[in-house]
Formats: structure tokens, sequence, C-alpha cells
């Protein structure tokens, strides 16, 4: 049984764990305001917010359902649209209403779900977080202006939270309704009942956030035997064991955005991630998803290329570790064996005399694949470049790194 709770209610599904998360919402749960749309992660339509114990806070993010397991949402409280629905309208809701944000409606759902994020985070609230929350969502109506305007409404009010805790401000109003309040105690519950996850198994498909594998073959992964690594605690984290950050493979890309470290050595990391796809996505996508996804364009392989990171793969009790320079071996081949996960991914901080750049050309600038990507790392002695790592995608068969003294 997979448990969890949807809106206001505890679930134990009997579905494949495999099973998309959109379907069962929609088809298993009647729950229709999430809305399909591409299937593909890009226009965002079937946004649900996931909130979970987080360093014991109840923490919410948004993701596209259409690519997220029912498995990857055991002992967490997902919210449709139906779960933000008060009396009347919320004040999300009204702001839309008020500035015509809404035509077709058929994207409107999503913007909700999204907004909502933004004002249950644990954040300072300013107006481009509100815009942020939503780059993941398209409307083909509206041409964007009136939702610009409610997202700047919903900001406004959102001033007056000033020092409260963000879910009871949120609560008192009108932003979401009170049940919100019995969510934290009641997931806590319900982590108690659950199974406890047992070594990834050889012979099980590895997942992680499920978004490339679930764009490639979303109706073969339903039945299919999968070992869910997101929420394995051995595998989270970024930390620091002196100059060498290691991080686990269910860090996801949002994870990398978050972390003091990343911030302190790699100050445009922001900007980076904007390059990215977008904020639903980033929630769900591991680092090391994508780099066992092997794609020639991977946009954090080419990252972390540049750093010259190193893999430690994990077959039961055995441990080793492979350059991701030497990882490819031609297209989509890893050196990797058939039992063995990516358990860890680790590289040499910057040093201060190091500069450091990711770039990546497409069609267009956000929420695009990339047509051609580059890292550069240069270690510089005065205004001498003493070392240089250059990785690049879109240019060979395996995400290249130039070889160099
Ligand atoms: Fe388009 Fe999910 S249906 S992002
Ligand atoms: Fe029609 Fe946004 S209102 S797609």
């Amino acid at each position: 049984m997979i448990k969890f709770i949807l809106n206001d209610n505890e679930v134990h599904a009997a579905a494949p764990a495999g099973t998309l998360l959109l379907d069962f919402i929609r088809y298993q749960q009647h729950l229709t305001g999430t809305k399909i749309g591409c299937r593909e992660g890009d226009c965002g339509a079937c946004t649900i917010l996931v909130g979970e114990i987080l360093d014991g806070k109840l923490t919410y993010h948004t993701a596209t359902s259409c690519l997220m397991p029912l498995g990857n949402a055991v002992g967490k409280h997902i919210v449709t649209i139906e779960g933000l629905n008060l009396e009347g309208l919320n004040v999300i809701q009204q702001a839309f209403a008020d500035e015509g944000a809404t035509q077709c409606g058929f994207c409107t759902p999503g913007f909700i779900v999204s907004l909502a994020s933004f004002c249950l985070a644990q954040k300072e609230p300013v107006y481009e977080d509100a815009i942020h929350a939503v780059n993941g969502n398209i409307c083909r109506c509206t041409g964007y202006k009136s939702i610009e305007r409610a997202a700047a409404a919903i900001n406004k009010r959102m001033q007056q939270r000033q020092q409260q805790e963000p879910m009871r401000f949120a609560e008192e109003n009108n932003f979401v309704p009170t049940y919100f309040s019995t969510i934290q105690q009641r997931l806590s519950q319900l982590r108690e009942t659950l199974f406890s996850r047992s070594q990834p198994v050889a012979h099980k498909k590895k997942l992680g956030g499920g978004t490339d594998l679930y764009v490639q073959q979303h109706e073969e992964m339903v039945n299919e035997d999968i070992d869910f690594l997101l929420d394995d605690h051995t595998l989270n984290g970024i930390t620091l064991k002196g100059n060498t950050c290691w991080m686990g493979a269910s860090v996801t890309a949002a994870d990398l955005a978050a972390s003091p470290i990343f911030r302190e050595y790699f100050p445009n990391m922001e900007s980076y991630l904007q390059l990215v796809s977008s904020t639903q996505i980033r929630n769900m996508a591991t680092i090391a998803g994508n780099i066992c996804n092997a794609s020639p364009i991977g946009d954090f392989t080419i990252f972390f290329l540049a750093l010259d990171a190193q893999l430690q793969m994990r077959s039961g009790d055995t441990t080793r570790i492979v350059a991701l320079r030497n990882f490819y071996k031609g297209y989509k081949q890893m050196d990797k064996k058939q039992d063995e996960v990516l358990e860890k991914i680790f590289f040499q901080l910057p040093g201060d005399n190091a500069l450091f750049n990711f770039e990546k050309v497409c069609k267009r600038t956000h929420l695009d694949i990339a047509s051609v990507n580059t890292a550069i790392l240069l270690t510089m002695d005065g205004d001498f470049i003493k070392d240089a790592g250059i990785s690049a995608g879109g240019v060979a068969a395996v995400p290249f790194y130039f070889p160099h003294q």
C-alpha cells in the first residue's frame, strides 16, 4: 500500500508504485482540476504541491504530476487545486479574477498551485520569487501581463506577513484552507506506519526524480519494478570534507540552489539554474539522474565535468570511484555495471584564485534543452591561467571534457 495525504484525506493506494500521480489524481480520485497538457513536464498544467517534513519543518514545493510516480509521494502531502479551495475564492484565485489573469482557464489551476508554493515558502516574499514560482507554467491565452499583475497583487498581500510564521499567516488570511495546520502532525503519524526502505536491488530500475525516464518511457514505467532513490536518506545531502564537496545521488537541482556551499563557491548559481528547466522540474530532477541519463547535452553533467567531478559507484558492499570524464564510453554508454548505483558525486571546490562559468545556447533562453552548453574552471596565477577544466555538450556523442596537461 502506498500511503500519503492527498489534500485533506489520507490515501492508501493499491495502484503500482510506478503509476503517474497525474493519472491517479484524475482517474482514480476524480480530481480533474489538475490538467493534462504536454505530459512531458513542459507546460505546468498538472502542477501540484508536495509537502514533506524537512529538518522538522513542513515544507512545500511544486512538482509536475505528469512526471511523478506514486512511489515518490509516499509519506508526503500532495495538494491539488481542489485542496486549495475555500468556501469562496482564496487570495490567489481572487487576484487572478481581479486582474483578468484567466481566460480559457486551462492553465489556471497550475498557476494558482505554483503561486501557493510562493506564499508558503519560508522566505521573505519578493515579487521576483512570485514570478520565478510560475516560470514552469505556460498560458496560451493571456499574454502573461495580467498574470504578472496578479502575482504583484499577491506579493503585495504577502508583505503583511512580516514576522509571522508562513503557514499560520497563509491559513489566517485565506491563502490556504485551515486543514493545513493539521498536516505536520498527520504526516509524522503517517511516517511511523511506513515501511523502511531496503537496499537497492540489482534487477530493479533505479529512479530518482523521474523527470527523464517518465518522458521517455511513461507507459512502460507503470509496471516496472522500481527502486525509489529520491527519498533514500542515505543518498541525501551536500556536505564538505576538507575542500571536497560530496553530494548524495538524490540531491536535486533545487537542493543546489538552496545549498550554502554552492552559494558561496558559485555566486552565479541562481542564474545558471534559471537556464536549466523550470522550478517544478528543478524540484524533482536529481544531479545523479542527469549524469546517468548520459545525454551529450546534460546541463549538470557539463557543469560537473568542468569541475572534474568523481563518481562513487556502489554494488552491494563494494564501491569504486570513476572520474566523470571517463564515465562515458559512447553515445548513452556508461562505465556502469547493471547492478551498480551511482551513490555519490564529489569534487574539489574551486579555490580563491579560480574562475568558473556555465553557459548554454538554445532556441529559447528558458525552458529549453541546450543546442550546446559549456562550463569552464580556470585556475589563475595572477593574470596567467595555470590550469583549465573545460567541458562542452552537444559537440560529440558524449559530454565532452577537453583533455589538458
Ligand atoms: Fe504539461 Fe505536466 S502536463 S507539465
Ligand atoms: Fe487559457 Fe491560460 S487562460 S491557457
